[in-house]
């Protein structure tokens, strides 16, 4: 690909990624499984002494970064050929070190099985992406109910509990961390424990799969309410286990399509996973086809310029809020002027300048951008902030006319497996300079 303009542009000093003018996408992608299950399920895995199987995992370096904090309080973890075997060495400790703890959000995961399992956990408070505050009160006050003590100390919680018993907890939002959190604990409660609001994210499900797997018992799984019976963590076994695919990823391959036009299968995306996007796609004009040959999976075609649609975050079955990036991406060359407001994170918006210096037309107020649609994008160099700006950074490079520079690649391999690969084997015109 040409590289003169990109060194005009930039003298890269950390991994960037260089994108040009990207015609019609064509061909098969794999959708690699979920950053947002495999963590969780990583972290899970210390309530059995039993060896946990897990599959499909993505190489990601959050995944690495799990990987070290379940070694550093004494599992072994052993990753191999797209799986990570997770078994116990006789000693589990409470203290979770610190700096690992703050580079990634799904470290408060470790809070509930930790808590249930040993009646402890000193963490560091979670990392992750930064976009505004992410707070922790819905995961403490439901564990709160269930017996525990929850301090925390210049950025350090600490957790106690002698014995946690079932608790009716209902839950004012419907939080993905702190219903995975509440689920991994109650487990080994004494006691029942009934969920209300229970987050239905397709995570949230394959976690309550996993742990039904070990030996949990828990019903109304998928729905907002879900009821947990505590049993001893002796009565857990080995677990073998496949992860969900990745909804936002093959959401990424969707943005991409919409954005260059053409056709893709994308083996594994699951359409029952995505709906409510789906649907919002279908309307800026995007057609999909379930496939089954020696593969199953999503067909999505292009097969015009899409058109502008109003659309609002929601949680599950809403539109995720992981999608927005994406989706302000697609609609900053779409036919006309879209709205889109964000209800999760108010502060998630900052990709919209960095849209902006390639060419978007986005206007900001409060929480919502109006997005008027240019035919095509210019280019020029922009940075991710985060994993899913990372990729809405990405699709808006393949729809420009001019090169795009892309820095702040690191949070990009935090939860995608390959990207630059990917795309390329479907004919995008991308490449990563380390
Ligand atoms: N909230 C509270 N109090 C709490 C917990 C959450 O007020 O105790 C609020 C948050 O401030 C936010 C909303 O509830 O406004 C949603 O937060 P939630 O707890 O559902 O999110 P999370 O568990 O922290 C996960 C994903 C995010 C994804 C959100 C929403 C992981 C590691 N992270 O975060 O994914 O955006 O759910 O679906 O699972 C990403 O993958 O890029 C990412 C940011």
């Amino acid at each position: 690909m040409p590289n003169a303009d990109h060194d005009r542009m930039s003298a890269p000093s950390e991994p960037t990624i260089l994108i040009d003018h990207t015609g019609p996408l064509e061909g098969r992608v794999r959708v690699p499984g979920a950053k947002n299950s495999v963590l969780k399920l990583m972290a899970a895995a210390l309530l059995t002494d039993g060896t946990s199987e897990i599959t499909n995992v993505p190489r990601i370096v959050d995944v690495q970064i799990m990987g070290e904090l379940l070694t550093s309080i004494g599992l072994e973890v052993l990753e191999h050929d797209g799986a990570v075997t997770i078994r116990q060495t006789g000693t589990l400790l409470t203290e979770v070190p610190e700096a690992p703890a703050r580079r990634i959000r799904a470290s408060i995961n470790l809070l509930g099985p930790l808590v249930g399992r040993c009646g402890h956990i000193r963490v560091a408070l979670p990392g992750g992406d930064d976009f505004g505050t992410r707070p922790i009160d819905l995961h403490l006050a439901a564990l709160e109910s269930m017996g525990a003590t929850c301090v925390i100390t210049e950025g350090i919680l600490e957790v106690h509990a002698e014995a946690l018993h079932g608790a009716d907890i209902q839950f004012a939002f419907p939080s993905v961390g702190a219903t995975e959190n509440v689920v991994t604990a109650a487990v080994v409660a004494d006691g029942t424990t009934t969920i209300r609001g229970a987050a239905r994210e397709p995570e949230v499900v394959d976690l309550c799969n996993f742990l039904l797997s070990m030996g949990a018992q828990i019903s109304g799984i998928g729905t907002a309410t879900l009821v947990v019976e505590g049993c001893s963590y002796t009565s857990f076994g080995d677990v073998t286990h496949r992860v969900v695919p990745d909804r936002i990823q093959a959401a990424t391959y969707i943005a991409a399509v919409g954005s260059t036009g053409g056709c893709v299968d994308m083996i594994d995306a699951r359409a029952n996973d995505m709906g409510m996007f789906l649907r919002r796609c279908e309307e800026m004009g995007l057609v999909f086809e379930a496939f089954d040959d020696e593969a199953t999976g999503l067909r999505v075609e292009a097969r015009q310029r899409l058109n502008a649609v109003d659309i609002q975050t929601l949680p599950y079955p809403g539109v995720a809020t992981d999608y927005k990036p994406l989706i302000v991406a697609m609609l900053a060359v779409a036919n006309g002027t879209s709205i889109v407001t964000e209800n999760l994170y108010p502060g998630r918006f900052r990709y919209v300048e960095e849209l902006v210096t390639l060419g978007a037309q986005i206007r900001m107020w409060e929480h919502h951008a109006e997005v008027t649609g240019v035919p095509r994008l210019s280019g020029g160099s922009v940075r991710a902030h985060d994993i899913r700006a990372g990729a809405a950074m990405v699709v808006a490079g393949l729809a420009s006319q001019g090169p795009t520079v892309i820095s702040g690649v690191g949070h990009i391999d935090r939860g995608y497996d390959d990207l630059v690969g990917r795309l390329r084997s479907i004919g995008a015109m991308i490449n990563r300079v380390d």
